[in-house]
């Protein structure tokens, strides 16, 4: 068969004119994962290639504002144990504790690494990088509040996104910006080898064959309507993995940050309660001292968002519409907040014309995190459930939000999503160094799976103005739908109906209408695969919550209020065919030390 695909307002080419070009690694998406790993292969001559739909600066690690942990103990004391068993606890026991470990273990190398390639952390005056209180940090083992998270203002991703680009650029590693990744390309044996992408500006396809493939596209914060994400966050690599057959683990845990701008989603960051900001009610009471007696406002993000919830429930909300908290922070003076916390000072003024220093913030909690995602091994290698355990996809790797590897489980604790990308994606990029001494030549290529990924792009067609739905409006309703059907509190029937209706809007996407008004820049038949992306894995999430029946970190069922670790202390893994879900254990033994067994989870 001769596939024709059309690739730009009626334009169309055949099979055997598409574009090819080889690498020995292609990692898809320039975040902190991506580009820590392209790094580490770079700098081992490794021919590799960097594809991100925007340009990688842009990538959504640059908004990464409070920081990195790593047990430095510059401010106090601290060890690499203490913060292994808070990742834990945080966790609520669903991490798994031998890839806690070695993250924990690896992270104060990685600061100092990243210091010498050049991030400006923050300093102590003297000269030591600064530490900020974060949620969930304990000294000893869950006694009093540690200070563990390494920050640079709270710029921190920004200045740690820039610093990898620019260490990548020196590297000689290839980018291809503004190309958008469609499908992976496997053959019959189940190898991964390579991806068919498209050149954004042109619309052109591009066949990227690869030895090995990397999966760095983050989240899916853009499934919810106030969020904190970039527009990007289409959950792109995940949605991948999902339509070549691979499950999703965990997606039930969607962490909502307890402090977004209140009706807006932007992040105010956990460092503004780290520096000494504390939430009030409408009756100016500090209610966290009622929901967490010792951490207070420094509780885990779980624990704060369900209070703040539970307040405005309870009518006990600030504002005309009693429908948010305040985050009060004047008391700290301008010196500390301009010095410390610029970006978010910024923030409020540009956003809500207000001053911290002199005012308090409105703040809700707003979508932030994708707990789950791609199934991963601490190698960074894709892994699916066989018969007898697990086994590796040969040549497919995935790192950062997009993957669960997993240590955040069902909580992920502030400033661990940073130290997850540098940690993961240098433990991706010696495995994939591995991997290619001992799979030197690349494999034939299999063209029937490159045919069905033209196809895939062919139903996306710009031309094609008959639908009658819009890209727009859809997205818009998806992101309503999961707002109140799958939020920070959940029950059977509210679960129940926000199947339903996702699955309709599955079925709706048959009937979009795509056109592109601006004839130039080929976006909407990219929104249209976003979306497309996004429906997959609101599917995904919905099924996941209604299927657990507990209630565990981020995933809160009223009508199952208690965790059960005699039936649910196991990751969840949902497939695309058939909508159908598996289960697999957590693993509770670590590499070199005692396991944490699970005990009630107090702040
Ligand atoms: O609050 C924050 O600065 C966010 C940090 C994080 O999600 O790790």
């Amino acid at each position: 068969m001769v596939i024709t695909y059309r690739y730009k307002f009626g334009k169309s080419m055949s099979i055997e004119n598409l574009e090819r070009r080889r690498f020995d690694t292609l990692v898809i998406g320039a975040g902190g994962g991506g580009l820590r790993a392209a790094l580490q292969l770079a700098e081992a001559d490794t021919h590799v290639a960097v594809v991100s739909k925007v340009f990688p600066t842009r990538s959504h690690t640059v908004a990464a504002q409070g920081g990195m942990n790593a047990a430095l103990a510059n401010v106090l004391p601290d060890n690499w144990h203490w913060h292994m068993y808070d990742t834990i606890k945080g966790s609520d026991y669903l991490g798994d504790q031998d890839a806690i470990e070695y993250m924990c273990r690896s992270a104060a190398h990685l600061v100092y690494e990243l210091e010498h390639q050049g991030v400006p952390f923050s300093r102590m005056d003297s000269g030591k990088i600064y530490q900020r209180p974060f949620g969930g940090q304990s000294q000893n083992f869950g006694g009093e509040q540690a200070a563990r998270t390494c920050a640079a203002a709270d710029r921190t991703g920004h200045a740690i996104l820039h610093t990898l680009y620019q260490q990548n650029i020196r590297a000689k590693t290839h980018f291809f910006d503004e190309y958008f990744a469609i499908d992976l390309i496997k053959d019959k044996d189940g190898f991964i080898l390579g991806a068919l992408v498209l050149e954004i500006e042109t619309g052109e396809p591009l066949l990227i064959e690869a030895k090995t493939t990397l999966l760095a596209t983050g989240g899916a914060g853009q499934l919810f309507r106030t969020n904190t994400n970039a527009h990007i966050n289409t959950g792109d690599g995940l949605a991948m993995a999902l339509r070549s057959g691979i499950p999703l683990q965990d997606m039930e845990f969607f962490q909502f940050h307890p402090t977004g701008l209140a009706g807006k989603g932007m992040l105010i960051t956990e460092g503004a309660r780290g520096e000494g900001g504390y939430l009030v009610n409408k009756d100016g009471e500090r209610f966290m001292e009622r929901y967490a007696p010792h951490a207070k406002d420094l509780a885990s993000r779980d624990v704060v968002s369900r209070a703040i919830a539970i307040e405005v429930r309870e009518g006990r909300g600030c504002g005309p519409n009693a429908d948010h908290v305040m985050l009060k922070l004047d008391h700290l003076g301008r010196d500390v907040l301009y010095k410390r916390l610029p970006g978010i000072c910024d923030l409020s003024k540009t956003f809500m014309h207000i001053d911290p220093a002199e005012e308090s913030i409105p703040v809700f909690p707003t979508a932030h995190y994708t707990m789950g995602g791609i199934p991963t091994n601490r190698y960074g290698q894709v892994v699916v459930p066989v018969d007898q355990g697990e086994e590796s996809i040969p040549g497919l790797y995935a790192v950062g939000e997009c993957a669960c590897v997993s240590v955040h489980g069902a909580n992920r604790l502030g400033g661990n999503s940073l130290l997850d990308i540098v940690v993961f994606g240098r433990a991706a990029g010696n495995d994939i160094k591995k991997y290619l001494k001992e799979n030197r030549h690349h494999r034939q290529i299999d063209e029937e799976s490159v045919e069905q990924a033209l196809v895939h792009l062919n139903r996306w067609d710009e031309s094609d103005g008959n639908g009658s739905e819009t890209v727009y409006g859809l997205r818009a309703e998806l992101q309503k739908t999961m707002e109140d059907y799958c939020s920070v509190f959940r029950t059977e029937e509210i679960l129940q109906q926000g199947l339903e209706k996702v699955l309709e809007l599955e079925k709706r996407m048959n009937n979009v209408r795509i056109t592109d008004h601006s004839k130039v820049f080929n976006t909407a038949r990219i929104e249209a695969m976003e979306l497309e992306n996004l429906v997959d894995l609101a599917v995904a999430t919905v099924k996941s919550a209604l299927e657990r029946k507990e209630s565990r970190g981020a995933h809160s069922r009223m009508d199952y209020p208690d965790r059960d670790d005699v039936s649910w202390l196991k990751h969840s893994l949902y497939y695309k065919e058939g909508h159908r879900m598996d289960y697999k254990p957590v693993t509770l033994k670590p590499i070199s030390v005692d396991s944490f067994p699970p005990k009630p989870r107090v702040y």
